[in-house]
């Protein structure tokens, strides 16, 4: 069986982005690969975070896992610093990595041209953490949404620059990105990806959000005064991130809904994809209400940290002998 790893970095509460470009494949992917999903809450502390929120936010992602169908007999889910190998070979990896690349990365060149200040050496260098994160568990597949591309094949540069180095270690993973959902827009502004960082609450639908708000989102959803149902990504961005959230939601063909509503108003279709985005957060929600009021959560991460560490242990132990840090008697 092929391995499969990813991971989540809550900032903040899991969104329907994170959810279609990310969560459902890790579901669906879990009966065909040896899938490793993780919280990557060192990953969180590049930026300050309230640290109740974050702990909050943390215990909610692990809940959200579970309650979007990742099943843990099935699936290693565990919290990244449950297992310290991660911070160590991130380290390493950090020393295998040019300032160039990290300087040529897109969020961090975005955080730049933005003016962002107080910038981390921690936000600098998340590219190696997460470099390590994947070739720890010698994973031969990632999936994750558009943005994470460029990160993952940073990853496959270090694990051959490792490899060519110290001797075969790591494998090389390979990106693995639906087609459809990879990159979900704002619902307030279709030129932005929709994240847990909007500052208006308006464009990014959240896995918990209450039902009545999220369908309130979607009806007030930015789209264009066209007013023709059709496929059109370059002129009716709004329109066709709509069309993808149902698409991908439901699982049939974006084409399918649009001759479905094609020469009806858009409030139709908007109340259509309403029902969808509702039916899939309502089912999610029960299921959170019963497990964060459980004690899965606390027996999902002791058994995934056992499992995730021995393996990681191995690759780490392994990569430090390569590099001659060992001291052999
Ligand atoms: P993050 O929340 O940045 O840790 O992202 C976790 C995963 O969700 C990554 O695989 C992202 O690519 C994916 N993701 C986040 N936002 C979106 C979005 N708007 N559309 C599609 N995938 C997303
Ligand atoms: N950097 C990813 C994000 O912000 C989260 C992440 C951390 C990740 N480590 C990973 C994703 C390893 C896949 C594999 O979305």
């Amino acid at each position: 069986m092929k391995r499969m790893l990813s991971g989540i970095k809550p900032t903040g509460q899991l969104t329907l982005g994170n959810y279609i470009g990310a969560l459902r494949n890790f579901v669906n992917y879990q009966d065909d690969y040896e899938m490793f999903v993780f919280v990557a809450n060192l990953h969180c502390i590049t930026e300050y975070q309230d640290p109740k929120d974050l702990s909050k936010n943390l215990t909610d992602a692990i809940a959200l896992y579970l309650a979007c169908g990742l099943d843990p007999k099935k699936a290693t889910i565990f919290l990244q610093t449950d297992v310290h190998a991660h911070a160590e070979l991130g380290y390493i990896m950090a020393c295998n990595t040019y300032l160039g690349e990290l300087s040529r990365m897109t969020q961090f060149k975005d955080k730049t041209a933005k003016g962002e200040k107080n910038m981390t050496a921690g936000l600098y260098t998340y590219p190696c953490l997460m470099a390590a994160d994947i070739l720890l568990y010698n994973a031969n597949y990632v999936p994750v949404g558009e943005d994470q591309k460029q990160h993952v094949e940073l990853t496959r540069d270090l694990a051959q620059r490792f490899n060519n180095k110290y001797g075969e270690t790591f494998v090389v993973p390979e990106p693995l990105i639906n087609k459809v959902g990879a990159r979900i827009m704002s619902l307030s502004d279709p030129s932005k990806k929709m994240s847990k960082s909007d500052e208006t609450n308006k464009g990014c639908i959240y896995l918990l959000d209450d039902l009545a708000l999220a369908r309130k989102k979607i009806m007030s959803a930015v789209t264009d005064s066209i007013g023709v149902i059709q496929l059109d990504k370059e002129n009716q961005a709004g329109l066709y991130n709509l069309i993808e959230i149902a698409s991908s939601l439901t699982n049939r063909p974006m084409q399918d809904i649009v001759d479905e509503f094609a020469g009806q108003g858009y409030g139709k279709l908007k109340g259509y994809v309403a029902d969808v985005v509702c039916d899939t957060l309502g089912t999610i929600q029960n299921r959170y209400n019963e497990i964060i009021h459980s004690r899965q959560i606390e027996e999902v991460l002791s058994d995934g940290a056992k499992k995730a560490s021995a393996i990681a242990d191995n690759t780490l132990n392994t990569a430090k002998e390569k590099i001659g840090l060992e001291i052999k008697y």
